[in-house]
């Protein structure tokens, strides 16, 4: 259950695709502040030493701008965001109503994913664009399968890291440190990762709706496959992708990314076709049912309904490293 007042949406509002409420909270900042450190900084299990050694400058919240995870927690109905971040999202949200379901449709296939990979055996995850934290994440999620499973979370926005010491660390088998995807040779040279995964055992990478904020020119299937190399055969890749494959432009897909680039958020928000998301798997062998519309990838329940599947604007799929 979602502990934060509001608490999680429901599937129905996947449904609705109602717009979350405009939430009046702001987002916390820091307690406190260490100067100059770096941006790769761990957090501990304490919850009180998390939230005070996160080894970031409280400067480094931006709140000038918009950032995709706070938006990403608006569009979910949390209240870890900013005005800016608010303002963005809603006219996100305003021009491209599925903006809504399609975040919740993420949120729901990331669970499934897990659970596939914690029971096909996977005991270690690395979650690359955590996100605010939303329960359950990942760890919860894995954890009902198996409590030895070890998460090392990664994000590159402060604020996740301001959460993570009250929702993401755990009883030691957790991490997390702020770092950027598209320096792999710093994550995977991080020490939380060294604690954490042992690099002759399958690995869980975990890149969920975090591709289509690296553009063209960052290179998204060179990153990938930096990260896939570092990892031995039988590792798993979760990866959603954000498309426009499902939307004509009347849907107002297009005018929704131009927000992100209008409003000068902190990353630029890039669709891609099949093919192009399909491509990131070189080197996995997609198991079933392939790289889908994430409400059609091994759903819980009965096939969603046409009316589900039309407001869900993302790819997923989980492949097999050869
Ligand atoms: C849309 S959220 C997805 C959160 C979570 N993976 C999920 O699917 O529910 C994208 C996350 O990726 C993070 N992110 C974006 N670009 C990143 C980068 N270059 N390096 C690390 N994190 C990044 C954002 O800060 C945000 O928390």
């Amino acid at each position: 259950m979602d502990p934060r007042p509001g608490g999680a949406p429901t599937v129905l509002r996947m449904v609705l695709g109602r717009p979350p409420r405009l939430s009046t909270c702001t987002a916390h900042a820091p307690r406190s502040t260490r100067l100059g450190t770096s941006r790769s900084s761990e957090a501990t299990t304490d919850r009180r030493t998390a939230l005070t050694d996160q080894g970031f400058p409280t400067a480094e919240i931006d709140t000038s701008r918009p950032h995709p995870a706070r938006m990403y927690d608006y569009y979910l109905g949390g209240k870890d965001n900013y005005e800016v971040d608010r303002v963005a999202a809603q006219q996100v949200i305003d021009l491209f109503p599925d903006a809504v379901p399609s975040a919740l449709g993420n949120r729901a296939f990331m669970h499934r994913a897990v659970r596939f990979l914690a029971e096909s055996g996977v005991r270690q995850i690395i979650d690359i664009g955590t996100g605010i934290p939303t329960a359950p994440n990942t760890h919860q999620v894995a954890h009902e399968v198996s409590p030895d499973i070890k998460v090392a979370y990664v994000d590159n926005d402060p604020i996740v890291a301001t959460h993570a010491g009250a929702h993401l660390l755990g009883a030691g088998n957790t991490g997390f440190f702020l770092a950027d995807l598209r320096d792999p040779e710093s994550i995977l040279s991080h020490p939380t990762i060294g604690r954490l995964i042992d690099f002759d055992q399958p690995v869980g990478l975990m890149l969920v709706a975090i591709l289509h904020f690296i553009r063209d020119d960052e290179d998204p299937a060179g990153l990938v496959a930096a990260y896939r190399d570092a990892l031995p055969a039988g590792s798993r890749m979760v990866l959603s992708h954000a498309t426009a494959d499902f939307h004509p432009p009347e849907t107002g897909s297009g005018d929704a990314i131009d927000v992100y680039r209008q409003s000068k958020a902190t990353a630029t928000f890039n669709l891609r076709a099949r093919a192009e998301v399909l491509g990131l798997f070189d080197g996995f062998e997609l198991v079933d049912p392939g790289l889908v519309q994430l409400p059609l990838w091994r759903p819980d329940g009965p096939a969603p309904a046409e009316q589900e599947l039309a407001r869900v604007g993302i790819y997923g799929g989980v492949g097999i490293k050869n």
